[in-house]
């Protein structure tokens, strides 16, 4: 099979090619340019790596807005070119495991057996066919049992940032990856608040459609409750807006609502509705690498680009403080969770990535 990168670079050739000497007066040649000039540049100049490795979740409880394709095409924009990119699938629907092209039947060692099990991430963490600098650990359906079952896992809400923490600390420096991509459920359930906790950063996909911005309120506080009892270390860096239809005044009031709202956190970069993005899972396969040169794919480069030089700006990570004691504390899981009350649970609270207990 021909090497994704190579595709994505005789693309972006054949593009060039076929455009040279053209008049950029009419938006398709514009297009050709936009597309010409995105996948040069970035093939020129390889992605610049983060200042410090970045666990970004990829969360909003409105289904079907972009999550997993945003994870899944970012992923492989970063690793095509040049980052070090691991990919969770914390959704039991397994789609980006599906899109990666990563089996995820029954009985394939996945994020269930290192939330629920024993299992280390480097014992279920697969190489995918897109490039060699993304892997994945897929989710079987066996996870979504895994909300119930962790209810009474002590530190249930700490799991996937232990398996993390304990997974980088055990690869050699030159094989950490730069990016943690975690795909979040459609839920504000225990699946998303380990990811919450799990994370550093949160990136939000708000799809250009009316409804967008309903429910983002409860993400917010939810982010927010993390933020102060169980993950000091998270917030918002990141917002994306997908399936842009240009045709639409909506989308352009959505986008400028969203802007208004959030600022500098929202990417310059804007997934447009795409035909291409819609139809690449269907062949296990990422845009990126099913039609290079299509809008959804050069779009995603561009979003890709654009979160790797802010990246690169991070300050490298502090050593954290040595971890509180585990006290007895208020139940915040289960009031993020909506849980009733349980009897006396102990809450562990740690400032930091490097020290895991
Ligand atoms: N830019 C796009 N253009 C066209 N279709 C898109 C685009 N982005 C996503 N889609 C399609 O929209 C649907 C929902 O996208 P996706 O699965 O990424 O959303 P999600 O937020 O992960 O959904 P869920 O909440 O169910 O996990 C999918 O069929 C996907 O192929
Ligand atoms: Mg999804």
């Amino acid at each position: 099979m021909t090497d994704p990168g190579e595709r994505l670079r005789s693309s972006l050739a054949a593009d060039q090619a076929t455009t040279a000497g053209v008049e950029w007066d009419t938006p398709i040649a514009m297009e050709a340019m936009r597309a010409s000039r995105v996948l040069h540049a970035a093939d020129q100049e390889p992605l610049p790596a983060p200042g410090r490795i970045r666990v970004m979740t990829i969360a909003n409880q409105k289904g079907g807005v972009g999550k997993t394709t945003s994870t899944v095409n970012l992923g492989v924009a970063l690793a095509i070119f040049g980052l070090r990119t691991l990919v969770i699938d914390l959704d039991p629907q397994g789609n980006t495991s599906t899109a990666l092209g990563v089996d995820h039947s029954v009985g394939t060692p996945s994020i269930y057996d290192a939330l629920v099990g024993d299992s280390t991430l480097a014992e279920v963490t697969h190489p995918t066919t897109a490039s060699p600098n993304l892997t994945c650990v897929p989710a079987t359906i066996d996870l979504a049992g895994a909300e119930i079952e962790l209810v009474s896992v002590v530190a249930r809400e700490y799991r996937l940032r232990r398996a993390i923490e304990l997974y980088l600390q055990e690869l050699p420096a030159d094989q950490r990856p730069h990016y943690v991509l975690i795909d979040c459920p459609p839920s504000l359930g225990l699946l998303t608040l380990n990811a919450l906790v799990a994370g550093d950063e949160v990136l939000i996909p708000i799809q250009c459609e009316y409804y967008a911005l309903e429910g983002l309120g409860q993400l917010l506080s939810n982010i927010d409750l993390v933020k102060a009892h169980l993950n000091p270390g998270i917030s918002v860096s990141t917002i994306l807006l997908t399936m842009y239809d240009g045709r639409t005044k909506l989308a352009d009031q959505v986008a400028d609502e969203v802007r208004s709202h959030f600022g500098s956190v929202v990417l310059t970069a804007v997934i447009p509705r795409n035909v291409r993005v819609s139809e690449a899972p269907g062949y296990g396969q990422s845009v990126l690498t099913y039609d290079p040169g299509s809008r959804g794919a050069t779009s995603y480069v561009e979003a890709a680009r654009e979160l790797a030089f802010r990246g690169a700006g991070l300050k490298p990570q502090v050593a954290a403080p040595p971890p509180a004691p585990v006290v007895a504390g208020p139940p915040v899981a289960a009031l993020i969770l909506g849980e009733p009350p349980m009897a006396s649970r102990s809450v562990g609270h740690r400032a930091g990535r490097e020290d895991p207990t």
